[in-house]
Parts: C-alpha cells; sequence; structure tokens
C-alpha cells in the first residue's frame, strides 16, 4: 500500500529512522530539526562530565559506518522535503586520539545546500579537560533544498533575521532524556522559517519529543521518530501536556522584534553597522535578542 504524508502526521513512530524515512512519500515536509546521536563512544572519558548513554541505542560505530549512515539519513530527508524547505543539524566537533571530526565532513557528501553554520554557545563545557581551550559550543547547519536552480531561497522577515548566528541557550535539565534540546531552540527556527505558516516539522531523532512540542506549540504538524520505545512514550506524554512549556516558548517568541530595519535606517542615513544586545538601548541600537 503506497503511505501519504497525513498517515505520519502527528506521530511519534518508534523504529530506525533510515527505514521510516524510506516508507515517506516525496517533497512531503517543510522543515526539519535535529540532533543525532553524536558517536561520542560510552567510555567515561572526563572527570567532570558523564558521557551521553541512550536507551536502546550504542552510540559507538565506526566513523566511516557512521558518516555513511548520516548521509543516508540526510539524503532520505532531502528527498522527503519539498523544494524551498529547510532541515537544521545540530552536531559538535569531536576528537578521537587527538583527530578533530568535523561535521562538514560528511555533510558536503549529502544534496543538501548548506546555507548557514550557527553556533550555539551551551554556556557549559562539555568536556573539561586542559587538552584544548573549553569547547563550550556546538553548531547548528541550516540546510536548504534549492528551488530548482535558485540556492539562496525567500529572505526572513526582518525581526527574525535581526537574531545573530550565535545563539546562546543553556541546556534542558529538567528532563528524564539524556540530551534533550531546550525547547527555544527547535522553537526559534520553526517560528523564523515557517513564520506562522502551517507545515510538518520533521524530527528523525525525536528522543524526548521537544521538536514535536514546539511545532505543536506553534501550530505547526509534526512527526517524530526514535528507536527508543521508552522515548517515544516519553514524547507521547510531554505532547499530551504541551501547554507547561508555552511559556518558555512566549519568552523566546518576544526576542522576534525589531525597532528599525536595516533599510529605515539606511533611508533616514542612520548608522547600520553595530550589533548590541537588548538592553544596551543607545540611539541607533538595533533592539534585538
Ligand atoms: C541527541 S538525542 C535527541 C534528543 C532530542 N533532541 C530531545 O530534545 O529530546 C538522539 C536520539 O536519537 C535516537 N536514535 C539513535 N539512533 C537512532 C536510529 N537509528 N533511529 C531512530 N532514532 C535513533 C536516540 O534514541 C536518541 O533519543
Amino acid at each position: 500500500m503506497v503511505m501519504q504524508i497525513n498517515d505520519f502526521a502527528n506521530k511519534i513512530i518508534c523504529g530506525d529512522t533510515l527505514e521510516i524515512l524510506r516508507k515517506i512519500p516525496p517533497d512531503s515536509i517543510e522543515l526539519g530539526i535535529t540532533s543525532p546521536p553524536y558517536n561520542k563512544g560510552e567510555k567515561q572519558k572526563g572527570w567532570l562530565v558523564k558521557n551521553v548513554k541512550y536507551d536502546k541505542y550504542s552510540d559507538k560505530k565506526s566513523e566511516d559506518e557512521y558518516r555513511q549512515n548520516q548521509i543516508d539519513v540526510l539524503n532520505e530527508i532531502f528527498r522527503i522535503t519539498k523544494e524551498g524547505g529547510s532541515f537544521f543539524y545540530n552536531h559538535k566537533n569531536r576528537w578521537e586520539k587527538g583527530i578533530m571530526h568535523h561535521p562538514l565532513q560528511w555533510l558536503m557528501k549529502t544534496k543538501w545546500t548548506i546555507k548557514q553554520e550557527i553556533v550555539w554557545d551551551r554556556t557549559i563545557a562539555a568536556n573539561i579537560r586542559g587538552w584544548r581551550f573549553w569547547q563550550i559550543d556546538e553548531k547548528i547547519y541550516w540546510l536548504y533544498k534549492p528551488k530548482g536552480n535558485n540556492k539562496i531561497g525567500d529572505e526572513l522577515e526582518a525581526r527574525h533575521a535581526m537574531l545573530s548566528s550565535v545563539w546562546r541557550f543553556p541546556p534542558e535539565r529538567n528532563n528524564g532524556h539524556p540530551a534533550p534540546f531546550p525547547i527555544v531552540l527547535p522553537a526559534r527556527i520553526i517560528f523564523s522559517i515557517l513564520n506562522k505558516k502551517k507545515g510538518i516539522v520533521l524530527d528523525p531523532y525525536a528522543g524526548s519529543g521537544t521538536t514535536c512540542v514546539a511545532a505543536k506549540l506553534l501550530g505547526c504538524d509534526y512527526l517524530g521518530i526514535d528507536i527508543s520505545e521508552a522515548y517515544c512514550k516519553m514524547a507521547k506524554n510531554r505532547l499530551s501536556y504541551s501547554e507547561k512549556d508555552r511559556h518558555k516558548l512566549e519568552e523566546e517568541l518576544k526576542k522576534h522584534s525589531v525597532s528599525k530595519t536595516f533599510s529605515d535606517r539606511k533611508m533616514k542615513g542612520e548608522h547600520t553597522g553595530k550589533y548590541r544586545k537588548t538592553g544596551q538601548t543607545k540611539p541607533n541600537t538595533i533592539v534585538n535578542q
């Protein structure tokens, strides 16, 4: 039987993401957001920070196998995404025996156009050892499926585009999952990209369902996939009381505002080159974030 996208909408599906993605018809979803397992191994590597250990998934593949799997997953997501659609892929740099593994090493082998690299300042160090400066950031890659030959895509509305490419969100703590998103992260993406339009938001490694909860609160449809029955149950449970998280989301939405756009400033001959944070309200200040 041929499956339609409506068969997948507003569901949390338990299973291997690649197998499930292959069943979804092409050009079905508007937007996706995810944080895959990072292939970090499961050994205790630091004395202050515990390594993440998932239910039902061992985060320890050979590097080649891991990268090929990520390329296959990302290309399946490309196939099921509509032209002009986006996928936000959170990952970080890792080191194995002193060699750095960088996500661009496999992202550049996928079909996606890489639109932007966003720095997620998590405000805490993931590994506290003195071999390098404290690594407190992860990256979020904005991947784009071109509309025909147009690799640039539509402009963001000014109120979203005035947020910077450095996002400062501490990790979520009140969650039974070992590596959840803070809900403001998917909320920022969905609100900026869909901008109150409806659409299906996918998270192929949904974990505790944070992306799906943000999508639901913003009036979108969602599809979450995870290999662990326990996490799928956790996600479904969270979705049933999603209103509990609305106040966090509202705080994020307030940041999507702008007092004057660059073109307003340019027209009035005002300064356009400086970026300041909210609260620093000198004249000619861009009020944002
Ligand atoms: C970093 S966590 C995602 C957490 C999520 N962003 C949240 O807010 O809770 C990665 C998830 O991928 C799931 N996973 C690992 N391998 C998978 C696979 N082959 N198919 C589907 N899910 C998988 C794990 O169970 C884990 O929940």
